[in-house]
């Protein structure tokens, strides 16, 4: 692997991305399609991840799977007859977009054996980096964060500030114990700002315990620091290896932790209800699809509101 010059300037040469669990709740889709391979309109969450790493200056991005999930990096693989076929056929537009992925990021696959959690996971990622890496990103393909740009602005914070930074947005205090929750303070200059210095952080607490109601969204600047803490932790919540205690861990050890708080729009892939917004939110705003989807969903929603309409009392 060439190492290039992203590095110099602060910048991000890799990315990893989780993607061996079993997509337990979107099955029985997921028997035998990787969720992450589940398309946003026509595009894979996959490819939607790789654009947004690209994006971010990224050059390579280490997708750490299960042998059951091949599908995955089949997808980052030329497909020479179809090309050829749409090349002869005239199908330029299609050609483009079966292209667009080679284009994006180096596609390497790392192996998770055993399914130990988000943190060992990551682990598992390290033999992906070159020697001279001080940082890269996790990228979670179940969460959207959008418009992207998130990780652009995650990356002037770790000019500023080092160490390592996470992506934050406020939730209800009734949904906090779906995520990794903050204990946040301000920053020297973190008046008007959108970032935070973490003074401790929790996965999936109670909400009676939580300290805030800023959560991590799954995007992730680490520090290389952080695979030693993850050598060092235990199983946590649910009995698996969780990145956020590798994190804690950093934080009582003296490091620099920081969180830029996301003020857009956020999807979660990772169950039916989340990605059918996302295919809506999507859909709406593409020319082929968006305007006849509005008409039908404005025609959808009326009727909807006629037959749940009250009868009159008497
Ligand atoms: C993971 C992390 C959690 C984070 C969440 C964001 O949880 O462990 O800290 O808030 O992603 O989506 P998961 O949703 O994989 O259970």
């Amino acid at each position: 692997m060439t190492a290039d010059n992203s590095l110099h300037n602060g910048g991000l040469r890799t990315v990893v991305v989780p993607a061996a669990g079993l997509g337990t709740r979107f099955l029985p889709a997921t028997k035998t399609v990787p969720k992450e391979l589940l398309p946003v309109v026509d595009t894979p969450g996959i490819e939607l991840i790789a654009r947004e790493a690209a994006q971010a200056g990224a050059s390579r991005m280490a997708v750490v799977t299960a042998p059951r999930k091949q599908g995955i990096m089949a997808y980052f693989d030329r497909d020479e007859l179809l090309e050829s076929t749409l090349e002869s056929r005239g199908k330029t537009a299609q050609l483009e977009k079966v292209q667009a992925v080679n284009t994006l990021v180096d596609a390497v696959a790392v192996n998770q054996d055993r399914p130990l959690g988000l943190g060992h996971a990551v682990g598992c990622a390290e033999s992906a980096l070159d020697d001279d890496e001080d940082c890269f990103a996790v990228l979670l393909p179940d969460d959207l964060v959008l418009p992207f740009g998130v990780l652009n602005e995650m990356l002037e914070v770790r000019r500023r500030f080092g160490g390592t930074v996470l992506c934050g947005f406020e939730v209800p205090e009734d949904e906090v114990s779906n995520y990794g929750v903050f204990d946040l303070e301000e920053t020297d200059d973190s008046a008007g700002s959108q970032v935070r210095k973490v003074r401790g952080m929790v996965e999936k607490p109670d909400a009676e315990d939580a300290p805030s109601t800023v959560v991590a969204a799954g995007r992730y600047l680490l520090d290389r620091t952080i695979f030693d803490a993850l050598r060092r932790i235990e199983p946590g919540k649910g009995g698996e290896l969780q990145l956020t205690d590798a994190i804690e861990l950093l934080i009582e050890e003296g490091h620099p932790v920081h969180v830029f708080i996301h003020q857009g729009g956020r999807h979660d892939l990772g169950n039916p209800g989340g990605y059918i917004r996302a295919c809506v939110d999507f859909a709406l705003n593409d020319d082929t699809y968006g305007p006849s989807l509005r008409q039908w969903l404005g025609n959808r929603l009326s009727a909807d509101a006629v037959s749940h309409a009250e009868v009159p009392a008497e």
